[in-house]
């Protein structure tokens, strides 16, 4: 799969619900959104029938992500069903970890390799005021990446995004963790989207982010975990783990994009921002087959995206990542 800026497709991040059980202040309103109705979502059969099609037209690796995506009913399943199809060699999920105690085992049995864990923050009240949901469930999300690691997955990323005044005095203490234990951190600038541009002000880049750990000392280039993405990363001489760099806003990586996007309703997204869908639920569940629909949309895949800080205007319309999985 080649987009016409010649970008070879070979990574499909699918969003199999739009909800969670948090409330991230840059992910989602307080209040929620207009939810994808149940009976408008793709059902796992579904899903599988799309990554296999895929796969045949050189799809190779898949990532799960939300909303949260443990809260959809029995993922393992779904894991298990990705894992068996020809040509999918690596299968991740982003998630916040709360669940994770409750599905880590079942999960890597399934064929489940590695795991993002949504942190971003390392203190119970500035998680209330981040996640906007009770500090148990911050106890939650550290037994979650615990028993993540008990499990065997590996690498294990942490996302932290990062906000001034919210926990942008943490990044230090992050870094530090990458010293004794093998986690990934990697900052991540805030992506403006219709719900949050109330944040505006807290937008941190990170190259300031790297500026104070650097304070902390030492840091040198590493090539960082496998993965797919865009992250850039460092390492403290000796340490079991990185910290890594996702920069949307201030180094635009587009040229560079491996990927597409899969709404839980079946919509095909070749960019995380923009207006530009194309339908597969219709075509799949009308003829069979979405292979024309798949050209189509590769054919429309943006150069890039046009995010600018402060405004709305460059996302599309989109009103929050978590209707489109991050
Ligand atoms: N800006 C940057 N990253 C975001 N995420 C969600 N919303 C945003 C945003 N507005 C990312 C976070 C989270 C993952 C699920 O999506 O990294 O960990
Ligand atoms: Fe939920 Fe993740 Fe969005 Fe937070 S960032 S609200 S955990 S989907």
């Amino acid at each position: 799969m080649k987009d016409q800026f010649g970008r070879q497709i070979r990574y499909l991040r699918i969003s199999v619900t739009d909800r969670c059980n948090l409330r991230c202040t840059y992910c989602m309103p307080e209040e929620g959104l207009p939810w994808i109705p149940k009976a408008e979502m793709l059902n796992y059969e579904e899903i599988a029938e799309i990554v296999r099609q895929m796969a045949d037209m050189g799809l190779e690796r898949v990532r799960i992500t939300g909303g949260e995506p443990l809260i959809r009913h029995d993922l393992p399943r779904l894991v298990e069903m990705i894992a068996a199809v020809d040509g999918i060699d690596d299968i991740s999920l982003s998630t916040n970890a709360i669940l994770l105690p409750r599905f880590a085992g079942r999960l890597r049995d399934a064929g489940l390799q590695r795991v993002n864990v949504s942190l971003d923050t390392l203190d119970k009240d500035a998680f209330v005021k981040i996640a906007r949901r009770p500090a148990r469930r911050f106890e939650e999300t550290l037994i979650g990446l615990r028993a993540a690691e008990d499990a065997g997955f590996s690498p294990i990323k942490i996302n932290c995004v990062l906000m001034r005044g919210l926990n942008d005095n943490e990044v230090p203490a992050f870094a530090q963790m990458t010293r004794r234990r093998p986690w990934h951190v990697r900052f991540i600038e805030l992506m403006p989207v219709g719900e949050n541009l109330h944040l505006t002000d807290r937008y941190v880049s990170t190259d300031e982010a790297l500026e104070r750990i650097n304070g902390v000392g030492g840091l040198e280039p590493d090539p960082g975990p496998l993965g797919n993405g865009p992250a850039v990363y460092y390492r403290f001489p000796g340490g079991r783990g990185t910290v890594g760099v996702i920069t949307p806003m201030s180094h635009n990586y587009c040229d560079r994009c491996n990927r597409m996007r899969l709404t839980a309703d079946g919509r095909l997204r070749t960019c995380l921002f923009g207006d530009h869908e194309v339908d597969l639920k219709g075509p799949l569940r009308e003829s069979g087959t979405i292979e024309a629909a798949v050209l189509e949309a590769l054919a429309g895949k943006p150069k890039q995206h046009y995010l600018q800080i402060g405004s709305a205007s460059g996302s599309g319309g989109l009103a929050a990542l978590s209707q489109v999985g991050g």
